[in-house]
């Protein structure tokens, strides 16, 4: 049995910075191939496990012996310094139950699939008006910026309440909070000027309430004011940048590879399409952190009580025991692979509360894309195209497309 006092330890890499642009980074994969448990260092210098193979990230994500609490002082931060005002007001992602739970559950129902079916009229609407003002006189477009994230900022903008008009500010804002290479101080200030929008919000919403998440909660008297704008903050950062980033780099890849595209006009194979491109592209590359409250006895190694882990899910997706077999090899992208068991979106009681939403607007994004404008290629060559390299949600900068 090995325990984490004799183990060698890998850095983990800051930013992606070699390797395929639409694959983990190197460091990542490399420790799969050797382990599926490794030792290795935080940006700020702590010793965590690495976690890479699927039935460990699984026995993690759904075992309470390991916390989403960031106030334990040995849970694994993504930057270096600045811990005790990261700490400060988590949300609900960052929290056990039974708190975690009380805070989801007044926001579980607004993410059913049976609401977010009832919403496609919407996003598809809300699609075809940013295609066409995309499009509109026009025959190059940045897709980044005039279509992946428009439509789930757009979509999350409605469900919330929160205005449009300020798309500017908290987009901005989610960028600087997203970005790895921001210091502390400067991403806490961003996370402040945030929590401080949307409690001003909340207010005018719980003196004028009107049909939308954020003013159910504003009318809440179980709920602090700071609990709603953590939770509102969650859904607006989480609800917009991750699924813009899969639009954006499901595109890139797809362009790449034009031969898979007619996939997605198969209305049968489209679901299955999304879910192969969800697993192949991963965009949380970081993983997702834990700490262990007890002694953990995985595969042979024990993981001790107070130690880290980093949950890799980009590894666990590319497990050749799960998703191998017939097809193309698990390093590639196969539309037609069953790949319905990955983990992209997680696993366990933190698993995103948003997965329907997100399928949905990757769903209609992609094939209505691709549906309107058969032309579309990439106007940039492959190596000018620019990746979001250290952001804590993989994802691209900018996609210049022509049609
Ligand atoms: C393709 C897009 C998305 C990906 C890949 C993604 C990924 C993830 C992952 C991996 C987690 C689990 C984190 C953990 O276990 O620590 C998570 C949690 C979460 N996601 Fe998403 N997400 C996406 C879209 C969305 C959207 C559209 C929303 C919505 C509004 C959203 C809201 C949330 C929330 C609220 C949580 C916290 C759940 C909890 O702690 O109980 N996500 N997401």
């Amino acid at each position: 049995m090995t325990s984490s006092s004799t183990a060698p330890g890998i850095a983990l890499p800051a930013r992606h910075s070699a390797g395929c642009p639409y694959g983990p980074p190197p460091a990542y994969t490399e420790a799969a191939a050797t382990s599926r448990l490794t030792r290795a260092t935080m940006p700020g210098g702590e010793s965590v496990w690495l976690v890479t193979g699927y039935a460990e990230v699984r026995a993690i994500l759904s075992d309470r012996r390991f916390s989403s609490d960031v106030r334990h002082p040995a849970f694994p931060l993504l930057i270096a310094g600045g811990r005790d005002r990261i700490t400060e007001n988590p949300s609900f992602l960052n929290l056990d139950d039974p708190e975690h739970n009380r805070l989801r559950r007044m926001v579980t129902g607004d993410f059913l699939v049976k609401r977010i079916e009832a919403m496609r009229p919407d996003i598809q609407r809300i699609t075809d008006e940013t295609l066409d003002t995309m499009t509109g006189g026009r025959t190059e477009a940045d897709l980044v910026a005039d279509f992946a994230l428009p439509i789930p900022s757009l979509v999350i903008c409605l469900l919330l309440g929160v205005p449009y008009e300020d798309h500017e500010f908290f987009q901005r804002v989610s960028r600087t909070l997203l970005t790895q290479s921001s210091s502390p101080e400067l991403l806490l200030d961003a996370r402040d000027e945030m929590l401080e929008y949307l409690k001003e919000l909340t207010a005018r919403k719980r003196k004028e309430p009107q049909d939308d998440i954020l003013s159910r909660l504003a009318v809440r008297d179980d709920l602090t004011t700071q609990e709603i704008a953590s939770t509102g903050f969650l859904l607006l950062v989480g609800g917009h940048e991750t699924t813009a980033n899969m639009i954006s780099l499901s595109t890139a890849l797809l362009l790449e590879q034009p031969e898979q595209i007619s996939r997605l006009a198969d209305p049968a194979a489209l679901p299955g399409a999304v879910e192969e491109l969800l697993r192949h592209l991963t965009i949380i590359h970081t993983g997702v952190a834990r700490v262990a409250l007890e002694d953990v006895e995985l595969g042979g190694t024990t993981i001790r009580a107070g130690e880290g882990v980093m949950a890799m899910l980009s590894t666990a997706n590319r497990d050749e025991e799960v998703f191998g077999g017939a097809g193309r090899p698990i390093d590639e992208l196969d539309l037609d692979r069953d790949a319905r068991r990955h983990l992209a979106f997680g696993f366990g009681v933190h698993q995103c509360l948003g997965q329907p939403l997100a399928r949905a607007e990757l769903q209609i994004a992609l094939a209505t894309l691709f549906r309107r404008l058969p032309g579309l290629r990439p106007a940039v060559p492959h190596e000018e195209l620019e990746f979001r390299t250290d952001s804590f949600i993989y994802g691209m900068r900018s996609l210049p497309v022509a049609w």
